[in-house]
């Protein structure tokens, strides 16, 4: 899609398509974690799709689906030169830009109008404060190439596009001055205030301004010089109730609206891209040798950076960010799985809001344990702000009958409640912080043991725990017994909480006795640990080395997913559940025991990965966004660089070229994946960079494709500030002259410790270069979990 000339800090098009407008919403999304508006262009409405979502605010018009509000569009801008309206649907186009500059995290679109003989150049700047949460600036320039009637009109635009609205009641306006409009209205289901406030700075334009009644809406006519560049600045800001400020969401909007007009938009703008430039300082990946890859992970870098969450743990990245309303604008496992661990090294504040989301939601993953009759905490499929679960039981509908389908997501995929566990073990890992744990980790552990004890079985012919009738997280088969991942993970989670509760209590004890005083789970300890030490886990096959997915998966029918789609009989057919095509085979839709083993990759032999990443390699579809960079992290692992290359630039490519699926049945479920893009900085770091941890040493085996000449990446690991540089005949790392001290650095079996300030390396030895690795004791490693 990257149709401008190279930059390695620019995304963007150098054409206007119609076709695209629904891609290109996602593509050029702006967004800083709290708002995320669509990449839409300034003439655009409802019909276009543009859409402002609020990061958790939900509403459910009757017996509708539950999805986030999409606000009133404050950054509309229309304009009318000669009489024509101008817009890149209906008027003849010299030219056309679109672009996001990546350091900056600004949209910028630049369109040549042709009116006659005369040429109407609009030139636009705006971007989602990462500064002020709740703010969107929007800088708009106008040249005319001839004299011409210009009407520029503008105000906050309150037709938009829902999947499942209506969600406003009450709505209004309210113009308080001569510069500034207010739009209030409620939520339909709880009547959550909702408040966008505009602020002009139109001194760049000629005349006062007419407003018109009713909805604010402000004119501005005049007649263009030849060459005269015309300007107008909009600082549009959105509240709720749910920000609990202190003067309301009306007030907050128009003090804040108003404040930023005063500050003036170069002010705010340069609050703005010094916020992203400590981002990149901590974050950003250097490819040398590959300007493809580079643009690709930079670019999947800043949807995910722009996705996350810095002002709040009440809120969560949602499986398709801010983009829209699609999935209901839930947060699923993909945010523990494949977002979290990439905060953990780059942003541990980031990935602490993550993880405190989950206690903030514990209720509810709490009342959904309890409707099935369980203990502990169950989280939901598809969370919102209460943690309750949005997934409906008929998820998807039949492309052929138009009926629902009922799917058990939401009832089986039980791997949820692990996921959470898995991403607390790790960022206590890579960070040292303890403190998440005392804020509401402890507490989120104690109920996913207990949910998972209640919702196993003890097999007494075989004498041993099992979990029967779940879906794993390849979700064409559902309802199988002793799913490899699920097994695995959710004995990871018995461990955790096992340790980390008898760390606390050591350390802690007053901590401890208050927290066993309020969940009473003292005397389930020892049936946690039994069942640890006791749940079936998936063996491989002592001929093949392969590891069944599920019990009697190898009993199903053997053919390729290119096989599967020739049985098809609609392109968007769903394959899995109960009637799907793939149900009784051994095709599947997403990497499952390949992420196991990408997840706990340091503890299996190199000759399992490989039979295993080789096995399902060929049964899967990759139906899922999320398949790509586990792939592509065990082929890294292995060696086979240049698979794993194909997996990085898959994931890392998902939102640039927008080649996912976007409809499943009848459903769009188009929109940004951070899981995707959270992926393809995993594949690149713990996969081409070989970087893992235990809590104590750094570990960097790395493979890189043969024609990358380098990867450079910073990260933190406990409080230390690092930089990794992999060079083809050498590696080294430097530590930051601040850290508080040194840290341990294995390569190769080779140790060496990183001191403040300084730095350490390895040679390899000519042709050698990477890879080679002494493999790593797996055996040892597992007795020591
Ligand atoms: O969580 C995923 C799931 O694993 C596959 N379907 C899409 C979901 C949201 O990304």
């Amino acid at each position: 899609m990257n149709t401008m000339p190279k930059d390695l800090w620019s995304y963007g098009t150098g054409a206007f398509e119609a076709e695209d407008i629904l891609l290109n919403g996602s593509r050029f999304l702006i967004s800083n974690g709290c708002l995320g508006y669509r990449g839409t262009l300034e003439e655009f409405g409802a019909a276009e799709r543009t859409a402002c979502i609020v990061n958790g605010v939900y509403d459910q018009n009757g017996d509708k689906a539950r999805e986030p509000v999409n606000m009133p569009n404050g950054l509309q801008v229309r304009v009318t030169a000669g009489g024509v309206p101008l817009s890149c649907l209906t008027t003849p186009l010299r030219k056309h830009r679109q672009e996001i500059d990546l350091r900056a995290a600004v949209h910028r679109r630049a369109t040549t109008f042709v009116i006659g003989d005369a040429e109407v150049l609009v030139e636009a700047e705006r971007f989602a404060s990462q500064d002020r949460p709740n703010l969107l600036c929007l800088q708009f320039f106008l040249t005319a190439s001839a004299p011409l009637d210009i009407v520029v009109q503008t105000g906050i635009d309150p037709v938009v596009s829902d999947i499942n609205g209506p969600h406003f009641s009450g709505h209004g306006f309210r113009t308080p001055d001569a510069q500034s409009l207010i739009w209030t209205g409620r939520t339909l289901e709880k009547g959550i205030a909702l408040a966008c406030g505009e602020s002009l700075d139109a001194s760049g334009l000629p005349g006062g301004a007419e407003v018109c009644p009713g909805d604010g809406t402000r004119e501005f006519h005049f007649r263009a010089e030849a060459g005269a560049r015309y300007r107008l600045d909009k600082f549009v800001a959105i509240f709720t109730s749910l920000d609990g400020h202190p003067d309301g969401p009306e007030a907050a909007a128009e003090a804040l609206a108003r404040e930023a007009r005063v500050r003036g938009y170069e002010e705010m703008r340069g609050n703005h891209a010094r916020r992203w430039a400590g981002i990149w300082d901590c974050s950003d990946v250097e490819i040398t040798g590959d300007e493809e890859a580079q643009l690709a992970l930079r670019y999947s870098l800043y949807q995910l950076h722009s996705a996350v969450p810095r002002h709040s743990s009440r809120v969560s990245i949602p499986a398709r960010a801010l983009s829209g309303q699609v999935y209901r604008g839930a947060v699923f496992w993909d945010t523990e799985i494949f977002m979290t661990p990439v905060f953990d090294l780059v942003d541990p504040a980031a990935a602490r809001n993550l993880l405190l989301y989950r206690f903030h939601t514990l209720e509810g993953a709490r009342r959904k344990a309890a409707s099935y009759g369980l203990r502990g905490a169950f989280y939901a499929w598809e969370g919102q702000e209460s943690g309750d679960d949005a997934c409906g039981i008929f998820n998807i509908a039949d492309v052929l009958t138009g009926r629902p389908l009922r799917t058990f997501f939401r009832d089986k995929q039980i791997h949820v409640s692990a996921a959470v566990a898995v991403a607390l073990r790790d960022y206590l890992r890579w960070t040292g912080d303890t403190t998440v744990f005392k804020e509401g980790g402890a507490e989120v552990l104690v109920e996913c043991a207990r949910f998972y004890r209640s919702r196993a079985c003890l097999n007494p012919d075989l004498g041993r725990y099992e979990l029967w009738d779940v879906v794993g997280p390849d979700e064409y088969h559902e309802r199988v017994h002793n799913n490899a991942y699920t097994n695995r993970v959710v004995a990871e989670t018995l461990d955790i909480a096992i340790r980390i509760l008898q760390t606390l209590a050591e350390g802690d004890p007053a901590f401890y006795r208050d927290l066993e005083e309020r969940l009473q789970f003292a005397a389930e300890v020892a049936g946690w640990r039994d069942m640890r030490d006791g749940l079936f886990q998936q063996e491989p096959d002592a001929a093949t080395g392969l590891i069944p997915q599920f019990d009697g998966f190898f009993d199903l029918e053997d053919i390729t997913p290119a096989e599967l789609r020739k049985r098809a009989l609609h392109p968007n057919e769903y394959f899995g559940g109960g009637q799907g095509i793939a149900t009784v085979t051994q095709v599947i839709k997403q990497a499952d025991v390949v992420l196991m083993l990408s997840l706990l990759r340091d503890k299996f032999p190199a000759e399992l990965l490989e039979k295993n990443w080789t096995y399902y390699g060929a049964r899967t579809e990759h139906g899922s966004t999320l398949s790509a960079s586990s792939y592509g992290i065990v082929a890294a692992r292995l060696g086979r660089t240049d698979e794993a290359y194909g997996y990085f630039l898959k994931t890392a490519s998902v939102d640039m070229d927008g080649n996912s699926k976007q409809f499943v049945g009848k459903e769009y479920i188009g929109g940004t994946h951070p899981a995707a893009n959270g992926g393809a900085y995993l594949v690149a770091v713990f996969g081409f960079g070989g970087l893992s941890t235990d809590g104590n040493t750094l570990r960097l085996s790395p493979h890189l494709p043969a024609h990358w000449e380098s990867l450079s990446f910073p990260l933190r690991f406990r409080e230390r500030r690092l930089r990794v540089k992999i060079e083809r005949d050498h590696m080294s790392v430097v530590a930051h002259p601040q850290n508080a001290g040194g840290v341990a650095i294995e390569h190769r079996g080779d140790e060496k410790v990183c001191l403040p300030g300084e730095s350490v390396s390895w040679l390899y030895p000519a042709g050698e270069q990477h890879g080679g690795d002494a493999e790593p004791d797996y055996t040892a490693a597992l007795a020591a979990e």
